[in-house]
């Protein structure tokens, strides 16, 4: 049974794709997992990213296609990427009442997958529309980047509150299996500012973090990540010191995450 997991937050340039894409890395080539990417994102990032890396078959089929029609098969590859296509997706929020033929085409092409993929991995567009609303209602878990600004922390309450596409609201009407992982404070610096948004966090919001044996999960702010990510390549295979130190912090918060899911 294939476990799906979206990352979503409303929020623009939080990570992510980054997060998205460098998941699948390790969940296909460090883990051995069939994964299946879905890129709901018209600005491509994620599809750009994996196409680089070569290290994935392209389907035929554009992402658009799994809301707007019924898809029930897709390459046999223990790596496949459903890349984002532009007007397509960008038509849907326009069709009010195509929404809940959307949601259902999405759910119904995951259950046709689920024996071909141990994992698919879910990116989303920063608006609350009906692609994002469509990823949180098939998904079985929700993980949230966030960077460590004021305004973003206060964004927190419309995470999860948010008339559509807030997590609580989702899990308490649309899709009540919905895991939420939890927060990922991504892009993290050792400034006095950064480090007092972060106490604030683990202050107000500390069941929302991860917890790790060593503190919560966080993901620092390493040039090594946004090169991997220009690339499209791991970040663990970029063959630099930095590159390295950037692995040796990322991989407890992708194991953990792995735990969570239960994929073994
Ligand atoms: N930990 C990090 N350290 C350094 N750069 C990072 C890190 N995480 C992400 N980035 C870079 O920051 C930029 C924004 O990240 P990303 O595109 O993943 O955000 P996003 O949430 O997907 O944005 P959008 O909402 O527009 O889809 C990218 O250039 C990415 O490579
Ligand atoms: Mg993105």
């Amino acid at each position: 049974m294939v476990k799906t997991i979206v990352l979503a937050n409303q929020k623009g340039g939080v990570g992510k794709t980054a997060i998205a894409v460098q998941l699948a890395y390790f969940f296909s080539q460090i883990m051995n997992k069939r994964v299946l990417v879905i890129d709901l994102d018209h600005q491509h990032n994620t599809s750009r990213a994996i196409i680089m890396g070569k290290g994935a078959e392209t389907s035929t089929i554009p992402s658009s296609q799994l809301l707007s029609s019924s898809v029930t098969k897709v390459e046999k590859k223990p790596f496949v990427l459903i890349a984002a296509d532009n007007k397509e997706l960008l038509r849907m929020e326009k069709q009010p009442d195509k929404h809940n033929t959307f949601v259902n085409n999405l759910n119904g092409f995951i259950k046709a997958v689920t024996k071909q993929f141990d994992i698919c991995i879910i990116d989303t567009n920063p608006n609350p529309d009906i692609r994002q609303l469509s990823a949180l209602i098939v998904s079985d878990f929700v993980l949230c980047p966030l960077q460590l600004n004021q305004e973003a922390i206060d964004g927190i309450g419309m995470l999860l509150n948010h008339e559509n596409i807030g997590i609580k609201k989702i899990q308490a009407t649309l899709n009540p299996k919905l895991h939420f992982i939890g927060v990922l404070p991504n892009m993290v610096e050792p400034t006095p500012f950064q480090r007092e948004n972060f106490k604030d966090l683990t202050t107000h919001f500390s069941k929302l973090l991860i917890p790790l044996s060593t503190g919560f999960a966080a993901i620092k702010k390493t040039t090594a990540i946004a090169e991997a990510q220009a690339v499209g390549l791991p970040v663990w295979k970029m063959g630099k010191t930095s590159a390295r130190d950037a692995w040796t912090h990322m991989k407890p918060v992708f194991e953990k995450i792995a735990s969570v899911m239960e994929i073994k």
